[in-house]
């Protein structure tokens, strides 16, 4: 199966995807790296991985919906399988989330449904809780909102800062988000009506 990233920032989740798909038995191959920022550090990654880019720059489009059709074009034309947001900060429409329904993933850095939205380090900290981690989801009109496919914890410590704890959620990222892409190219992860089948079986 073939997949398409989509990034705004450094890519880090991405890379974690690019050293995945090396591995000679991964099921999947990405094509191409899609980013709504010209100078994201993601580009360069891809780049060095020889994965064809293209930017789809928010700033070059005067509505949501204008923005939204031209990387749907941009998607449609390369017609991947599967659909990657790794650290993609644009809000997409009802539309596009609609027309990639069941075959678009994204990673949020908290234990949905809590904390959705950004800043969800601090906002842990700030509530006190004892932990905190990251969710992996199919994506649904509803930020950060779409059924829930894997997630990994970590523990909160007292004297923790919001880059110590970013720190450590992103590893656990780059530890989930290839194993959750592998289960998906090889069929095992489906979006039912009503939540997430694996192997089959509902979550
Ligand atoms: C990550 O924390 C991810 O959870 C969020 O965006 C952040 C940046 O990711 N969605 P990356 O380093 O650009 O992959």
């Amino acid at each position: 199966p073939t997949i398409l990233v989509l990034a705004s920032g450094s890519g880090t989740n991405l890379q974690a995807l690019i050293d995945a798909s090396r591995q000679r038995d991964f099921p999947g191959e990405i094509i191409a790296v899609g980013c709504n920022k010209p100078g994201a550090f993601a580009l360069e990654r891809a780049a060095q991985a020889n994965i064809k880019t293209f930017v789809v720059n928010h700033k070059n489009f005067g509505s949501r919906e204008e923005f939204d059709g031209a990387l749907m074009a941009e998607i449609l034309r390369l017609n991947p399988d599967l659909i990657v947001l790794a650290g993609f900060m644009r809000i997409l429409t009802g539309d596009f989330v609609r027309a990639f329904r069941g075959r678009m993933l994204n990673i949020h850095p908290s234990l949905l449904p809590a904390y959705t939205g950004l800043n969800t380090h601090q906002r842990v900290l700030d509530a006190g809780d004892t932990t905190h981690g990251v969710s992996i989801h199919f994506v649904t009109e509803e930020l950060d909102g779409g059924p829930v496919i894997a997630q990994a914890e970590v523990a909160v410590t007292k004297d923790d800062t919001a880059e110590a704890l970013a720190g450590r959620v992103q590893q656990l990222e780059h530890l989930l988000y290839p194993i959750v892409v592998r289960w998906f190219c090889e069929g095992r992860i489906q979006l039912a009506a009503d939540g997430v089948l694996f192997d089959g079986e509902a979550l």
